[in-house]
C-alpha cells in the first residue's frame, strides 16, 4: 500500500488525474472503475483539462461506476448518471456507449430481477478484462461505494440500504433534507472492488481523517470497508494534509 500525501485538495487532485492519465496512455482501452462525490470532481476536471490542453484520448476507454441511487430516474439531477454526464462525461470524447452506470430504477421487490440485473454488471466488467483501475472515495463512516460498514469483504454487485450517517452526509445534494435521500444504492460489492489490478483511493479533509485512519492504520475489519484496501496489492491512497492529520506512523 503507498499513501501519497499531498498539500491540499488541488494537488491531490492533479496527482490522481497524472496517474489515471498515465494509465490511458500506456493502455487506451483502459477499463475505469469511477466514483462520484465531492472528493473526485477535481480530478475529473483535472482530466478534462488534459483532454482539451494535451489531447488525453478517452475515445477507446470503457467506464464501470461503483454506485447509484435507488428509486432516482437518470435524469433526476441527483442520480450518479447525471452527475457523471455533468461533471465528467459531456466534456471528454468518452463513447457512452461503453460508460456503465449501476441501474438505479431496479424495483427492490424484484428480487430475481435484482439478481439477473446484478450478475449482467458484473459480467460486462468481466466481458471487458476486468477493471485496470478503480477510484474510490471514503465515507466518514469508511464505506467504499455503497458498501457501508458490516458489509461482507467477498460481496458483489447488489442492494445496500444506506445507513443513517451517509444519508445525513449526503442531504446537503437533496436540500439539506435527509428525507429526500433514497434509502438504498445498487453497488459494486467489495469483491468487486478488489478484483480490480488497482486501486486509487481519495481523501480530502478534516472530516475524513479518522476514516482514513482506521482504514490503514486500523485492524481489517468489515466495519471499516475501505480496511480492505490493506490486502490489495496495488493499493494508492492519494490524501491531503488534512486527511492525514489523524495518522500515527510516518508514511
Ligand atoms: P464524498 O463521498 O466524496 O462526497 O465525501 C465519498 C464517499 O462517500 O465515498
Amino acid at each position: 500500500m503507498r499513501v501519497i500525501i499531498q498539500s491540499d485538495y488541488q494537488e491531490m487532485s492533479k496527482y490522481a488525474a497524472h496517474m489515471i492519465a498515465e494509465q490511458i496512455k500506456r493502455k487506451p482501452q483502459s477499463v475505469l472503475g469511477l466514483a462520484t462525490g465531492s472528493t473526485p470532481l477535481g480530478l475529473y476536471k483535472e482530466l478534462i483539462r488534459l483532454y482539451e490542453n494535451e489531447g488525453l484520448d478517452f475515445s477507446k476507454c470503457t467506464t464501470f461506476n461503483l454506485d447509484e441511487y435507488l428509486g432516482l430516474t437518470p435524469q433526476h439531477p441527483q442520480s450518479y448518471d447525471s452527475f457523471m454526464k455533468e461533471n465528467f462525461f459531456n466534456h471528454i470524447n468518452i463513447d457512452p456507449r461503453f460508460s456503465f452506470i449501476p441501474n438505479g430504477q431496479l424495483d427492490p421487490l424484484n428480487l430475481q430481477g435484482i439478481k439477473i440485473y446484478c450478475e449482467w454488471y458484473e459480467n460486462e466488467i468481466q466481458k471487458e478484462g476486468g477493471l485496470d483501475v478503480q477510484i474510490l472515495g471514503i465515507g466518514a463512516n469508511g464505506h467504499i461505494g455503497f458498501n457501508e460498514p458490516g458489509s461482507s469483504f467477498g460481496s458483489r454487485t447488489r442492494i445496500k440500504t444506506l445507513t443513517e450517517k451517509t444519508r445525513q452526509d449526503n442531504a446537503r445534494f437533496f436540500d439539506n433534507n435527509i428525507d429526500h435521500v433514497p434509502k438504498y444504492a445498487v453497488t459494486m460489492g467489495i469483491a468487486t472492488i478488489m478484483d480490480a489490478r488497482q486501486l486509487i483511493l481519495l481523501a480530502s479533509g478534516n472530516n475524513k481523517a479518522l476514516a482514513v485512519k482506521k482504514a490503514i492504520e486500523g485492524p481489517i475489519s468489515a466495519m471499516v470497508p475501505a480496511s480492505i484496501v490493506q490486502m490489495h496489492p496495488q493499493a494508492i491512497l492519494i490524501i491531503d494534509k488534512e486527511a492525514a492529520s489523524e495518522l500515527e506512523y510516518d508514511w
